[in-house]
């Protein structure tokens, strides 16, 4: 969703600013802008409805050499994606980027306007910057001072203290960041709720709303905390407490991850890259932590709080949004079967707003890719708030959701660009499955052989395996693209795995897909079947394949297009089905982990064929962070 980067330093800022935007338009958006602060002239804004391509075409003739500024690329939320909408939002002397959202901007803008304000655009952020200017007004008539001829330092504190009464009376989790004209060289950010990370380097600052802005420039960076003020100028971060205004040191990190991975390497898409990174995802994430031998346990980080937090578990619920929501409900299956531990699952959204019960021995566990999804944060939060244990399965180690967690397992796909999540949910149920035969081992639960850690082993090499055959998934898909729309079903965990196909499907065409448990199909879906729809039907030979098998004949008895998912060599299911698509032989507990791929592929080629953004679908966006 929406992005912010800023800078003050050295150099000139435009093109920074153009560069950091480049780098967070994967998170999705529909317009853009920026703001130069001129240290004599009053801040330029400039904005476009469309891509950061437009802003950088609109604005050729903007050679300003002005070092510091703004920039955002939004994602609508309040008011329609155009260019009056679009960020920055000035009022006053205020020029103002945000993320998130002002829950209570209605009342605020009434107050507004009753004292006589007008208001330009639809949005929740011109109402805090309208609001946060009529603060400063006040600070600096409580205080009788000319703005014109006090020093810089006084307007910096009197900012400070606006934006602190301005932070009491609005509602909601965001992050702004901005600039005052008069203010010289100065940014100014508040963190409350949504992430900001800063960064300093060769006297200059950089700030973002997403650490990937900022890898190139050095790579340890500090997260601002919840609830505190940064101040960056001249090169230098300063941090303060909102409530208290006291300054505090900022604390720097490294981070391991590193400018070049974020690139295409020769790839046409980013998502095709992070397919055929799968294999090494499930290795990176297995890499130190597969057991000694079958015996012993694997090896977290952490260990005896690992073992502290499985001890007296009696129950365990996975909440989750999207594609890691489907992660979730394959694990249900793992832990039920191989640790015996009653699993409920939910979708973060449904989770908060009901009354979930923490019973003593429940453990919550979150999983997100981003780890800042606004709904599964909130979920985490109302679990560690009613005392259960929570753990967190996460592919960025400095979020959010994995510092508030209890306990974190991480994922390491490395950034994910694409939108439509591919590897980061492979790493997911990697870290899931090795997690779930892990506590069936400290809960005693005798192994079925569904799955050892063996099978867990050799799952690169199968990944692999089948990213041999990606050219024909990616045919097949460009044929999907012609049909009415595509169904996908099946059982157990290839049940989870049919909403993950159909997902990709809908996310990358923009065509509407089913993914239904093969059982349920005689409960509705079979009433639209005809020759315009595709059904795919994942029936590998396990111990549900005779059953699946039924539902294949009354799908092909209908004339639907039929493409067949099994186990490679299976000549029945091959004659059956229009097009068949052969998996390894595997354990069941891999199973779920190979059989998303081909569909992956099916539907990378299907939007292919239609011209789709494959990166950046439309509507869409990659860390949702507002509710
Ligand atoms: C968005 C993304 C999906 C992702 C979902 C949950 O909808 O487009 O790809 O699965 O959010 O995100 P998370 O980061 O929490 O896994």
């Amino acid at each position: 969703m929406c992005g912010i980067i800023g800078f003050t330093g050295k150099q000139q800022a435009k093109p920074i600013l153009l560069d950091g935007l480049r780098q967070l338009e994967y998170r999705g958006y529909d317009s853009a802008g920026y703001a130069l602060g001129g240290n004599e002239t009053p801040t330029q804004i400039r904005r476009v409805a469309g891509s950061v391509q437009d802003l950088v075409n609109a604005t050729l003739e903007d050679t300003s050499i002005e070092h510091y500024g703004i920039a955002h690329t939004r994602w609508a939320t309040h008011g329609a994606p155009n260019e009056t909408n679009a960020h920055p939002h000035q009022a006053g002397l205020i020029t103002l980027v945000h993320n998130g959202i002002v829950e209570n901007y209605s009342e605020l803008k009434t107050k507004l306007e009753a004292k006589g304000i007008r208001f330009l655009s639809q949005t929740d952020t011109e109402v805090y910057a309208q609001l946060l200017e009529e603060k400063r007004k006040e600070v600096l008539s409580q205080r009788a001072s000319d703005w014109t001829k006090i020093s810089n330092e006084e307007k910096e504190s009197i900012v400070m203290e606006a934006l602190r009464a301005c932070a009491k009376e609005v509602d909601g989790h965001y992050a702004v960041l901005f600039l005052v004209d008069g203010v010289n060289d100065t940014l100014f950010g508040l963190q409350e709720g949504a992430p900001l990370v800063a960064t300093e380097a060769n006297g200059s600052a950089y700030i973002a709303s997403d650490l990937q802005a900022l890898l190139k420039y050095r790579s340890e960076m500090t997260f601002i905390p919840k609830g505190k003020v940064l101040i960056a100028a001249r090169g230098h971060l300063r941090l303060f407490d909102a409530s208290s205004g006291k300054a505090e040191t900022p604390k720097f990190e490294k981070i391991e991850w590193t400018a070049e991975k974020v690139e295409k390497e020769g790839y046409e898409t980013f998502m095709l890259k992070e397919i055929f990174q799968q294999p090494m995802v499930v290795a990176d994430t297995l890499s130190g932590r597969l057991p000694i031998q079958e015996s012993s346990g694997f090896i977290w980080d952490h260990l005896k709080a690992h073992e502290v937090l499985w001890k007296n578990v009696k129950r365990l619920q996975l909440v989750a949004c999207g594609t890691s929501y489907h992660a979730a409900m394959i694990a249900k299956y793992y832990f039920e079967r191989w640790a015996k531990l009653e699993t409920q699952v939910d979708i973060a959204s449904e989770y908060r707003y009901r009354s979930p019960v923490f019973e003593p021995g429940t453990v919550v566990g979150v999983i997100s890719q981003s780890g800042e999804t606004a709904d599964t944060l909130a979920a985490l939060r109302l679990a560690n708030e009613s005392g259960a244990s929570t753990f967190s399965i996460c592919n960025v180690p400095t979020s959010t959701i994995a510092r508030e967690s209890g306990f974190q397992y991480p994922t390491k796909a490395g950034p994910e660009i694409g939108v439509a999540s591919t590897k980061a949910f492979t790493g997911q149920l990697t870290v899931l499955c090795a997690l779930a035969l892990d506590v069936g081992r400290l809960r005693g639960v005798k192994s079925d052989g569904a799955i050892s850690f063996q099978g867990l082993a050799r799952l690169p090499h199968d990944c692999d395996q089948i990213l041999q055959n990606s050219k024909e998934w990616i045919e097949l898909g460009a044929k999907l693209s012609t049909k009415k729309m595509t169904l996908f079903v099946g059982r157990g965990t290839l049940y989870p795995v049919a909403l993950e196909g159909s997902l990709k499907m809908k996310e990358l065409t923009y065509l509407p897909s089913e993914g239904f448990a093969a059982g349920e199909l005689k409960h509705g879906p079979i009433a639209y079947l005809d020759p315009e729809v595709a059904v795919i039907v994942l029936a590998p030979k396990d111990e549900l394949y005779a059953k699946t098998m039924s539902n294949l004949e009354e799908i092909k008895s209908r004339g639907a297009m039929l493409i067949g998912i099994g186990t490679v060599g299976d000549s029945k299911l091959q004659e059956t089905s229009s097009a068949f698509i052969g998996l390894p032989q595997c354990s069941l507990g891999t199973l779920p982990i190979l059989a998303a791929i081909p569909l992956q592929l099916i539907a990378y080629g299907a939007a292919k064929a239609l011209g789709r953004n494959i990166d950046r679908p439309r509507n869409l966006a990659k860390s949702v962070t507002v509710e």
